[in-house]
């Protein structure tokens, strides 16, 4: 049996944060040890809002080179951007055809950030999950890890594969795309705001300070940890609801230092904020320091990154069309090719 396959996506939208990577992209690590490992830069994802065409190009080459810093290894993983492989949005059209109105309209994130965007809300975002869905189903993904946020999207990518393309085009026999399942991060490795420990964070956030950057100095880092927000009781404690703050920095503490949680508990039982806050810096500043090295050498080298992608290209290519091409001849498209 070959190994499962796993697809992941990460917009390149701002620098990613600690929350990106402990709460996914550490996961796809791991993953691609034993998975048949598809990741992609979603830049088509990052249009449905209004985005500046003088930093999409770079802002897509540096998302790719984090994931490669992080430990993403194109040797094992599939690293590819998706506006390249035009089958995503050619799924899309066709999913767009398949799927109701009122199923769009639901969706809990397309509602929030339809909010923010007022009147100038484009067609795009309320279709942003069915591109999420072609990104899924194209590669016969098994497993999508995702965060709690997305599960609403990866529910309806399953939803239209099961009763909008397998039920009216294939057979119990020979269904057409295959239904994921999703991987759904534990609550573990939630990072919250370091402003308001009841809010995830984001890089949609206008305050930089709540959140640290994967790229953030050794200083800018220290910075932002003394400004996190704290409470005015001693010693760190997890799983107090009254302490969100507590429980969030502590919890950070344990997945960058590596210390597991309950030694991190005993650690910081009784420890004041004023202690506890340069040790929280020195382990981010560890963790962090390896990723920016890393980061540095490869986005050196443009070539050789355009390179990797050109790689992952080609070989997810041929996985999104001979997907395409089921539901084509599904769907009853002529085909006049021999
Ligand atoms: N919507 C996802 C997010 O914001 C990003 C994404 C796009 C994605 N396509 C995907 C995630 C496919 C997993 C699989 O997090």
């Amino acid at each position: 049996m070959s190994p499962k396959r796993v697809l992941s996506g990460v917009q390149p939208t701002g620098v990613l944060h600690l929350g990106n990577w402990l709460g996914a992209i550490r996961n796809w690590v791991d993953l691609q040890e034993s998975h048949q490992n598809f990741v992609c830069v979603v830049d088509l994802h990052a249009i449905t809002v209004p985005h500046d065409p003088l930093i999409l190009a770079k802002d897509t080459l540096s998302t790719a080179a984090l994931y490669l810093a992080c430990g993403i290894d194109p040797q094992r993983s599939t690293v590819f951007v998706q506006s390249q492989i035009p089958a995503h949005s050619e799924l899309c059209w066709l999913l767009n055809c398949l799927t109701p109105l009122n199923w769009m309209e639901r969706m809990i994130q397309f509602k929030e950030k339809a909010v923010k965007q007022g009147d100038n809300v484009s067609v795009g975002l309320l279709d942003y999950p069915l591109l999420m869905a072609a990104d899924i189903l194209l590669y016969d993904a098994d497993l999508v890890p995702v965060g709690e946020d997305q599960r609403q999207h990866l529910e309806l990518a399953r939803d239209i594969a099961q009763q909008r393309v397998n039920a009216r085009f294939g057979s119990e026999e020979n269904p057409v795309l295959k239904v994921p399942e999703g991987l759904i991060s534990e609550q573990g490795a939630k990072v919250m705001s370091l402003l308001d420990g009841r809010r995830k964070m984001s890089k949609s956030d206008p305050n930089e300070n709540s959140r640290i950057g994967l790229l953030d100095k050794p200083d800018v880092i220290t910075k932002k940890i003394k400004r996190a927000k704290t409470d005015s009781e001693i010693g760190l404690e997890f799983d107090n609801p009254d302490r969100p703050e507590a429980n969030n920095l502590l919890n950070l503490y344990s997945l960058l230092s590596g210390v597991d949680k309950t030694a991190a508990a005993k650690e910081c039982a009784e420890m004041g904020w004023g202690k506890f806050k340069p040790l929280l810096s020195d382990a981010a500043i560890s963790a962090l320091t390896p990723i920016q090295k890393n980061y540095s050498e490869l986005i050196s080298d443009p070539l050789e990154l355009k390179s990797i992608l050109n790689n992952g290209k080609e070989k997810a290519e041929e996985v999104a069309q001979a997907t395409l091409k089921r539901v084509r001849e599904a769907m009853g498209f002529l085909i006049t090719e021999c």
